[in-house]
């Protein structure tokens, strides 16, 4: 190859790559045409690579139009970016336009979960009565979940709550929220009590249709002197009246507790059967949906009472129960499942 001709050539590069660069429209083209035309392989760079190789006389003439072509591709290349950059600010600005009549975009918003919101809900209508709230742990030491509650190690009635138990001895999840009622107490004593205690409950047992191994419950207390099973009726129907409306069924029966005398239960009347039996109310045609009776005395005097001076009535009652007669959900575990679709629907 003779020097005039790599002269010629050089010329010939650099027309081809400027005229390839003022074509280019956009931020990554560039960058390739810089790649193929400033890259240590590009054929300007080939060039010095080459110089020792050229003529000695004429290896000045040819070094130095070399390094202006790079120059001018270094310039040409500067000034195609800015312009590149102005185009797209002024199509931004001018497609991107901020249009203040178009409609916002509605924000999604959270929501309580639907036993939140139904326990909530019994807590109101427990203020109205005059029961303030009063929040008691989760973890609870094992005679607080059951021994001032009258239930003794060994005693048989503990087979009524399979419970976690911490490592830590004597520690567990509560499996009610009754042993409120000793904190509650305790902290009254001797003045009247008369409180709501909502919070989760935790048991270690086989789940099923209408019984998840964390649910939660409201426990309902009220303690001073002369209150009777006909105030707890009264209260607990009130109650249930205002929940479910005065056109469904409900019935109070007797049932056991260790800790209240007599003890008793309260059904409503099964949404998905209307009372003919079915898998969710096992057959009976209702769906308890709380646990009452009067305060046991070994208890009132745990709590720090006099059962000669003070009586009491206590109820447990389950959301998750209430949101499904509500909301006829025919299965209790589809509460903690953690499934948006469902969630969302409340
Ligand atoms: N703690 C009982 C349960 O969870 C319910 C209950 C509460 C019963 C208060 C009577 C009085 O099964």
């Amino acid at each position: 190859m003779s020097e005039t001709n790599l002269l010629t050539q050089l010329e010939d590069m650099q027309q081809k790559a400027l005229q390839a660069v003022s074509a280019i429209e956009d931020e990554a083209a560039l960058q390739a045409w810089r790649t193929a035309h400033l890259g240590r392989s590009a054929p300007v760079m080939q060039v010095f690579s080459n110089l020792p190789k050229v003529e000695k006389e004429l290896r000045p003439q040819v070094g130095q139009r070399a390094n202006q072509i790079k120059q001018a591709l270094e310039a040409a290349f500067t000034e195609r970016s800015e312009a590149i950059k102005q185009t797209s600010l002024q199509r931004a600005l001018t497609q991107a336009a901020l249009d203040v009549t178009l409609p916002g975009r509605r924000p999604v918003h959270g929501r309580l979960h639907p036993t939140t919101q139904i326990l909530r809900e019994m807590v109101a209508i427990f203020a109205e009565m005059g029961f303030q709230v009063f929040l008691s742990p989760d973890v609870e030491t094992d005679d607080l979940n059951f021994g001032l509650l009258n239930i003794p190690p060994y005693h048989p009635a503990r087979d009524m709550w399979d419970t976690f138990h911490a490592a830590t001895p004597g520690v567990v999840l509560r499996t009610h929220t009754s042993p409120g009622q000793i904190h509650a107490m305790r902290a009254y004593a001797p003045e009247p009590v008369r409180v709501v205690l909502p919070g989760m409950c935790y048991r270690y047992e086989q789940t099923s249709v209408r019984s998840d191994m964390q649910f939660q419950q409201v426990e309902v207390l009220a303690v001073g002197q002369h209150i009777t099973f006909a105030d707890m009726k009264g209260t607990l129907e009130g109650f249930a009246r205002r929940l479910f409306g005065n056109n469904v069924q409900i019935r109070l029966r007797p049932s056991y507790f260790p800790f209240t005398e007599p003890s008793g239960e309260m059904d409503v009347e099964c949404f998905l059967c209307g009372g003919k039996g079915c898998v969710i109310c096992k057959g009976s045609g209702w769906l308890e949906i709380m646990g009452c009776g009067m305060v046991h005395p070994t208890v009132l005097r745990n709590g720090g009472y006099d059962p000669e001076q003070f009586s009491g009535f206590a109820a447990g009652i389950g959301p998750g129960r209430v949101a499904m007669l509500r909301y006829h959900i025919e299965d209790i575990r589809y509460f903690w499942a953690n499934d948006v679709r469902f969630l969302e629907q409340f």
